[in-house]
């Protein structure tokens, strides 16, 4: 595998082991739905795994582990539209598995949003086809996919068949660990042939959301096109067949036009008329591919951030990483109601739910898109009420928000882990990451903060601050010996981490990465209040019914909350340091790749909770998320003075106990280096750049999905760590510390309506405003600040 300069990631020869990691890395999506790069035709199984989801379309499926009823949310694995296969007279569909692959090669134009697999195979009676099969997911019209197929007969006389289908019979098998539970989410399938047309109607049992997959198709034989389809259904598929008589050379090529409509959709009428219509009035291939190729230019000129190509395929990798989280939420999820899923829409990995991974997300959409965060927000917004009522069930006012959730805001996380090393099932109690609501309120505040949206803030940001400020407030107790609060049984981030050996119980305590973000939260907390108009200041105190005593007690916690510190440096919880260290030399040669620690030593009969090891080092994440002098001020005003010391102790004792569990980590990690570890910061910004496309081809996770929240993040490493930019207090700042090695960033961003490009080096930042209508924004660098009006430039240089 390479990812080749500019915009094409390339896999050449067939690697069965690798398909699925190959799938997954060539998906096509829009936002509102992905479909897996997986050979057209092929079926689920060890080197296969066809999949198409709808954003915010889960279904709940109920299983009975040890006499006890167990619920699951998933994304729903929908009609497979791909099928479009060929065959030599009588023979079997050819497949690369039960062929001879004399030629394979796959590969995703990033640019357009297209993939393209070439293959010859030869049959067992040796005759041999040339195919070559394109596909999009449309980026101009959400509910269109387009596929063409175009077979060149090589040397043979006979009858060539190509079969086209909509599978119905789909479960969702794509994740090995859960394929004991119940997977068959989709009933009352109802397959209907109209007009020519294939289409699949079906229901999930539980959610009972309805989905119309259908297709159409045009076949030509050496440009004449062959109307003569004979089509069949079984039940709960849909299959066309075409044959045609060919002599060597010949070409038939096949057109296919997806149409996919969900009941959640709006705009229609019900699923299937829509996509009946879609399919009636649907342009040619060639027009529908030009229109999606004209999206994709667009949103790649709102998110252009192109580096100079001078860092290991770092241009490439950067692309392919929004290019991937674009597919997975794009303008076109603003309707969707759906939140950012941990894994896109590219698998089944933690059943397509959504965690805080947002935090990560947000910065690279909100300077270009923000109308796309503010509809991601809103999704939170709406499962308030969930967020309440998780806090009022453990006894707390305000809102809880769940760990790991889907459709409603309930809390999905599992309860039991499959350890696959072992094979044991063990406890799972990392649904105390309480900090998620840290992140969701945080994400609220900087949104406002970069674009100013006091409306939104008014509308709904502030009343999801205050509520999940309530609920911190309540959990921190007061500690009398210490005369300082405390937050008590909880999980971090560092997900290692879910209780203490000696102590029965799960949870740790004042973990610091959760205290101190509760701190910053209540400051936020009364300045959104101050934030917003009069009138609407009082509406909301009056329906909260917050009263003066609470804001004055998040004022007492912004002075008294406690944090561990020990050796000199901030404790990723109370009572981290006695845990044992780890004889990380014998595991990294026993092991070669630790990173799951936690399943290595379960297997080994131990507990990684008793060991100074870190999945992700939790304390780091306050780097990434609070500017320097923010965390300072925060932690001065509770008495715990920082120093650019005992940050650097800091980051490098936990880097000395970290495995890197998460692909998270590779981010929080470049960025608390990036200050005074460059080398460092680099290499793990590189890590994060290739986590995916570089991930081990038979053994790692990206076949399940991708990981959003580390390609996003290794986009926000580039246009806002190294770079220094941040946004408060409608200022605009660069304060970068640019590594000469990566040449130069040309970057488009969007703030306050305007569309600016920056261009940052380690020598100069320029800004460049567009021209245009609007009011001057104040852009500030090097300790300088310039008014810029639409159509201004400026050049900082660097002082020294
Ligand atoms: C990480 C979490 C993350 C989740 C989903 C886990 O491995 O530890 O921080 O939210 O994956 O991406």
């Amino acid at each position: 595998m390479s990812v080749a300069p500019e915009w094409i990631l390339a896999f050449s020869g067939y690697d069965p082991a690798d398909e699925r990691r190959r799938e997954a890395l060539c998906t096509t999506g829009n936002g509102y739905v992905a479909t897996r790069g997986a050979w057209a035709g092929s079926v689920a199984g060890d080197h296969h795994y066809p999949g198409t989801y709808l954003a915010g379309y889960y279904n709940r499926l109920t299983d009975r582990v040890d006499e006890v009823g167990v619920e699951n949310e998933s994304l729903v694995n929908l009609p497979d539209w791909l099928p479009l296969v060929v065959a030599v007279d009588d023979g079997n569909w050819l497949t690369p598995d039960n062929s001879e692959v004399l030629e394979y090669d796959l590969e995703l134009d990033v640019r357009r949003g297209v993939a393209t697999r070439r293959f010859r195979l030869r049959a067992g009676d040796g005759r041999e086809v040339r195919g070559i099969e394109r596909r999009f997911t449309s980026m101009a019209d959400p509910h269109i996919a387009g596929q063409t197929l175009a077979v060149t007969v090589v040397g043979w006389s006979g009858r060539l068949r190509i079969g086209s289908a909509v599978r119905g019979n789909i479960t969702n098998s794509g994740v090995e660990r859960y394929r004991k539970l119940a997977a068959r989410h989709l009933t009352d399938l109802s397959p209907l042939i109209a007009d020519g047309n294939l289409l699949v109607t079906a229901t999930t049992s539980q959610s009972r959301h309805r989905i119309t997959v259908g297709t159409r198709t045009v076949a030509s034989h050496n440009g004449s096109v062959r109307p003569d389809w004979s089509t069949s259904t079984d039940g709960t598929s849909v299959y066309a067949e075409l044959t045609v008589d060919v002599t060597a050379g010949d070409v038939v090529t096949v057109e296919k036009v997806a149409a996919i409509h969900g009941s959640r959709d709006v705009g229609i009428s019900e699923p299937q008329l829509a996509a009946q219509l879609a399919l009636g009035n649907a342009p040619c291939f060639r027009d529908l591919l030009e229109a999606h190729v004209l999206a994709w230019s667009q949103l790649w000129r709102r998110f252009e951030l192109a580096l100079e190509e001078s860092h290991d395929g770092a241009l490439a990798a950067l692309r392919l990483n929004n290019f991937h989280l674009l597919q997975s939420v794009s303008p076109h999820s603003i309707d969707a109601d759906a939140g950012v899923p941990a894994r896109g829409l590219h698998g089944e990995a933690y059943r397509g739910h959504v965690f805080w991974d947002e935090l990560f997300v947000f910065p690279v959409l909100t300077l270009r898109t923000p109308e796309l965060t503010r509809a991601l927000l809103r999704y939170r917004h709406r499962r308030l009420p969930a967020a309440r009522l998780a806090a009022r069930q453990e006894g707390f006012p305000g809102a809880m928000y769940p760990w790991q959730s889907g459709s409603d805001g309930r809390e999905e996380s599992p309860r039991l882990h499959l350890n696959p090393l072992s094979g044991h099932w063990t406890e799972d109690a990392t649904f105390r990451q309480r900090h998620v609501g840290l992140a969701v309120a945080y994400s609220m505040w900087q949104y406002v903060e970069t674009t100013g949206d006091v409306d939104f803030l008014s509308d709904h940001g502030a009343e999801v601050i205050i509520e999940v400020a309530r609920f911190f407030a309540h959990l921190a107790e007061y500690d009398a010996a210490r005369d300082r609060y405390v937050i008590k049984g909880v999980v971090g981030p560092d997900e290692f981490h879910t209780s203490y050996p000696d102590r029965p119980g799960p949870g740790i305590d004042n973990n610091a990465y959760t205290n101190v973000m509760a701190v910053w939260l209540f400051g936020m907390a009364a300045r959104a209040l101050d934030r917003l108009p009069a009138w609407r200041r009082i509406e909301l105190v009056e329906s909260l019914g917050l009263r003066q005593e609470e804001r004055n007690h998040w004022d007492e916690l912004t002075r008294r909350m406690y944090v561990p510190f020990h050796d000199g440096v901030i404790s990723q919880f109370e009572g981290y340091e006695q845990l044992a260290e780890l004889d990380w030399p014998r595991y990294r040669t026993t092991y070669g790749d630790i990173r799951r620690l936690d399943r290595i030593l379960e297997a080994e009969g131990h507990d990684v909770s008793s060991y100074q090891v870190s999945k992700q080092a939790d304390v780091l994440m306050l780097l990434y998320l609070l500017p320097r002098r923010d965390l300072y001020s925060s932690m001065e005003r509770l008495g715990y003075p920082l120093s650019a010391a005992l940050i650097r102790r800091t980051v490098k004792y936990y880097l000395a106990r970290t495995c890197h569990g998460s692909s998270l980590s590779a981010v929080v990690h470049a960025w608390g280096l990036a200050a005074f570890d460059p080398d460092r910061a680099l290499a793990f910004l590189e890590q994060a750049l290739h986590s995916d496309a570089g991930d081990a081809p038979h053994t790692g996770t990206t076949a399940e999905g991708i990981h959003l929240a580390a390609m996003a993040g290794s986009a926000d490493l580039i246009q806002r760590c190294f770079t220094g930019l941040t946004t408060s207090n409608d200022v605009l700042r660069f304060g970068p510390r640019w590594p000469a090695k990566l040449g130069t960033l040309r970057m488009a961003l969007r703030y306050r309506g305007h569309r600016l490009v920056a261009e940052v080096s380690s020598t100069a930042v320029t800004v460049t405003v567009d021209p245009g209508p609007g009011l001057a924004i104040a852009v500030r660098c090097y300790g300088h600040t310039r008014l810029l009006k639409p159509g201004d430039a400026h050049t900082w240089t660097a002082p020294g």
